[in-house]
């Protein structure tokens, strides 16, 4: 994992997919994601009433498709049921594995707590082979991660900067430390990559910032217009 993040520096990582063309987190999004020559997509994970893990961002599903209720207390059957706002239909995390079947990093964002569990259960019964990683804002979560399966590759979530998430991350073996936008600074970036993390931050989609996070050492970045941040990635390389 290490090698992949620093052979590809920056990451771009496609934020759900491709939002800005697909319903994000659905396989339409994914597909154009991996289209458009991503290093990795992210994904949010939650399981659903009877513990299926499914691709879905929102604590309810009112935004996405006027429907007052959690995804966490629903049935898979009933989820399955649900179309979204702009189109398509609530994944399970299974068949985004199928669909991303190893050819870029999966970063699976944990949303329900515990759900790790079956993530990796089901990453077993797979034997998926390609390139993952978790990453979660619960710490618990994370030690939890941590104890059970030391191998699977981690990384902390923050909306907050601070030696104290730095400390966190480096102490439960994580391979980055993925940071909100405005908590990036260089001093943080300095931190992370003396603690031996890499520092990924989300969510960035204008031009201006994508190179001032380049110039800090930011070493990849969760974007809503993977297609756009892939050109811009190229052509500082000509
Ligand atoms: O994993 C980065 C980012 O997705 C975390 O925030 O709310 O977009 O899931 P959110
Ligand atoms: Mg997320």
């Amino acid at each position: 994992m290490k090698r992949l993040i620093r052979q590809r520096r920056p990451l771009v990582i496609g934020h759900r997919g491709y939002p800005r063309r697909e319903t994000e987190n659905t396989v339409p999004s994914l597909i154009r994601a991996l289209e458009v020559g991503v290093d990795g997509v992210e994904v949010d994970v939650r399981l659903t009433g009877d513990g299926v893990p499914v691709i879905f961002h929102d604590r309810d599903l009112s935004r996405m498709a006027g429907i007052p209720a959690a995804v966490e207390e629903m049935p898979l059957s009933a989820v399955r049921e649900v179309s979204l706002r702009g189109g398509g239909t609530v994944p399970t995390l299974e068949e985004v594995l199928d669909v991303v079947a190893g050819r870029v990093l999966i970063n699976m964002e944990v949303k329900t707590p515990g759900g790790w569990r079956e993530c990796v259960s089901l990453l077993e019964r797979k034997r998926y082979g390609g390139p993952f990683l978790f990453s979660t804002f619960h710490l618990e979560d994370l030690e939890a991660l941590t104890k059970a399966h030391p191998s699977c590759h981690r990384a902390l979530l923050t909306r907050e900067g601070g030696r104290g998430v730095v400390e966190a991350a480096r102490r439960l073996g994580c391979v980055s430390l993925h940071v909100k936008k405005g908590a990036v600074t260089g001093d943080l970036v300095a931190a992370s990559h003396a603690a031996g993390l890499f520092l990924l931050a989300y969510t960035v989609n204008e031009e201006e910032e994508y190179d001032r996070f380049v110039q800090m050492g930011v070493d990849g970045f969760f974007t809503d217009d993977p297609g756009e941040m892939v050109s811009w990635k190229r052509s500082r390389r000509r």
